[in-house]
Order: structure tokens, then C-alpha cells, then sequence
């Protein structure tokens, strides 16, 4: 019997990298699983891969209406909710001095709205006891040049753990973040960067991680298991740092 057997699980964010993984495994755990995106191509790129036991659904998480109509979809295909892995995130580096409206509203959009809406909307199909996961970063522990606001947007998320889970605690939902640290994903393409500026960035942050290697998603997917089976059923508010000890050796 898989971990997550009998269970249903809503992850956006799940059409590349963490979430995608995070989509495999649950599925090989017995979960029944919809994976949420806002790109078509990789919408469907990803049923695709993970076949007729998941869901895939197109929608912006930072659009509370579109997040309803996720809801609605799955309270017609699974009716309850035992999983939700708010994990859909951008990152944009920028220096602090260009910061401007744009930069900050499109992360806070996606990173922080999208966590809130997201959950918003499931809160009605989530049953007794649920798990919410919500992916924040190891950056909000630690100073990264060039990631203000992408850090600000997921320190406002980690504070979300603490705060949803004093008040969904009474209705059996516990909230907990994991914080990734360099994980090998295809969000290293979307930072609007020369390929070779990446490579460079990437190489001054390894220095920073004493287990010398990105990590890999599946290796995120395995901790995200843990938190949203009953194996962490005790674990409530907590921030899980997953990063090679890169914010605390
Ligand atoms: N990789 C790392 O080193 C690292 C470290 C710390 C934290 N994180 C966080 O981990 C999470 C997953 O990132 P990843 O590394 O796996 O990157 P990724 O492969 O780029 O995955 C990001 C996912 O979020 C989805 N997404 C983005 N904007 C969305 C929106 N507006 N509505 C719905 N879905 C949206 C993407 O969907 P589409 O494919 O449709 O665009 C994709 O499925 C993010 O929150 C990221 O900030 C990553």
C-alpha cells in the first residue's frame, strides 16, 4: 500500500521540476493527483508524461477566479481534498535599484496571491485531516543580491505556515513550507537571463552549498511525501529547509 493511498492531492505548479516530480511520486504512492499550470504546452506536455491518474488543469494561480474553477473541477473529479501542494512560483533577479512596479507585482502575483487564492479555494473541498504544503525558498534565511522581492514574496509565504495553521488547526488542516535551496529545474531558464550570466550565478551560489551539488527535484519531491502524509501528522507550521546546508552549516 502506497503512503498515499485513497488520497487526493491538488499541486500547482506541477507541469516541470518540483512539482512535476512531486506529481510522480504521489501518484506512485496511490494518490489520485491534478497538477495545475498556466503555460498550455507544458500543460499538456505533462498529462502527457504522468498518463490517465492525473489531472492536468490550465490556470494562473494568481487569478482567484480561475483558482475557483480549479476548485470546482476537482470537487466534481475527487470531491474532497486531502493534499494541496502550493508549489507554482516565478523568481526574477534584479538589482534593487531597478525594482520597479512591475517586478514586484508579477512575483507577488504568482508567489504570494497565488498561494492565497490557491488555498482559498480549496479550503471548502479540504477534509479532516488535510495537509497543505506551501514551497517557500532557503533565500528568505540568508541574503542573496538581486532576489528582494522574489525573497520578500516567499518570507510572506513561509509566514503564511505559521499563520494558517493557528487558524485552520481546528479544522484538522496543518500548514507547513519546505524551503528548497539549488534544486536543478527548469527555473533556471525562466529568469530572464543570458544562459551564461546563469551559469555564472549558479556557480558563486554553489559556493555557498556545503554539500557541493544542486539538489534534484525528486530528492524535494521525497520531503514534500513526508509532509503531506500522515508520517508528519504532528508537524504544524514548521519551515523545512531542504538545501545542501546552504542557510545553516
Ligand atoms: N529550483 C530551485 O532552485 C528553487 C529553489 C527554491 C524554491 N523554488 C521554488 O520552487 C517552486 C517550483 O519551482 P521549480 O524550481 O520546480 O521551477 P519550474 O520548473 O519553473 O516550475 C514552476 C512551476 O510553476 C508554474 N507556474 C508559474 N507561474 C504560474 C502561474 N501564474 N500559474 C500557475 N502555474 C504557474 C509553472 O507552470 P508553467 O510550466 O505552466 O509555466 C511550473 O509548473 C517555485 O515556487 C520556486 O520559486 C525553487
Amino acid at each position: 500500500m502506497g503512503r498515499l493511498t485513497g488520497k487526493t492531492a491538488l499541486i500547482t505548479g506541477g507541469t516541470t521540476g518540483i512539482g512535476l516530480a512531486t506529481a510522480r511520486l504521489f501518484l506512485q504512492e496511490g494518490a489520485r493527483v491534478a497538477i495545475v499550470g498556466v503555460d498550455p504546452e507544458r500543460v499538456a506536455s505533462a498529462a502527457h508524461m504522468l498518463g490517465a491518474g492525473a489531472i492536468a488543469l490550465c490556470a494562473d494561480v494568481a487569478s482567484k477566479t480561475a483558482m475557483e474553477g480549479v476548485a470546482a473541477r476537482l470537487k466534481a473529479e475527487f470531491g474532497t481534498l486531502d493534499v494541496v501542494f502550493a508549489n507554482a512560483g516565478i523568481a526574477q533577479p534584479m538589482p534593487f535599484s531597478d525594482v520597479d512596479d512591475g517586478h514586484i507585482e508579477r512575483q507577488f502575483d504568482v508567489n504570494f496571491k497565488g498561494v492565497v487564492y490557491t488555498i482559498q479555494a480549496a479550503l471548502p473541498l479540504l477534509n479532516n485531516p488535510a495537509s497543505v504544503v506551501l514551497t517557500s525558498t532557503t533565500m528568505i534565511d540568508q541574503g542573496v543580491a538581486g532576489m528582494s522581492v522574489y525573497a520578500a514574496t516567499k518570507a510572506a509565504v513561509r509566514s503564511l505556515a505559521r499563520t494558517l495553521s493557528a487558524e485552520l488547526a481546528p479544522r484538522g488542516v496543518r500548514v507547513n513550507a519546505i524551503s528548497p535551496g539549488l534544486i536543478d529545474t527548469p527555473i533556471y531558464g525562466k529568469l530572464g537571463l543570458p544562459a551564461q550570466a546563469v551559469q555564472e550565478w549558479a556557480g558563486q551560489l554553489m559556493a555557498k552549498v556545503p554539500a557541493g551539488r544542486f539538489g534534484q527535484a525528486e530528492e524535494v519531491a521525497r520531503a514534500v511525501l513526508f509532509m503531506a502524509s500522515d508520517d508528519s501528522l504532528y508537524m504544524m507550521g514548521e519551515n523545512l529547509l531542504f538545501d545542501g546546508g546552504m542557510a545553516t552549516v
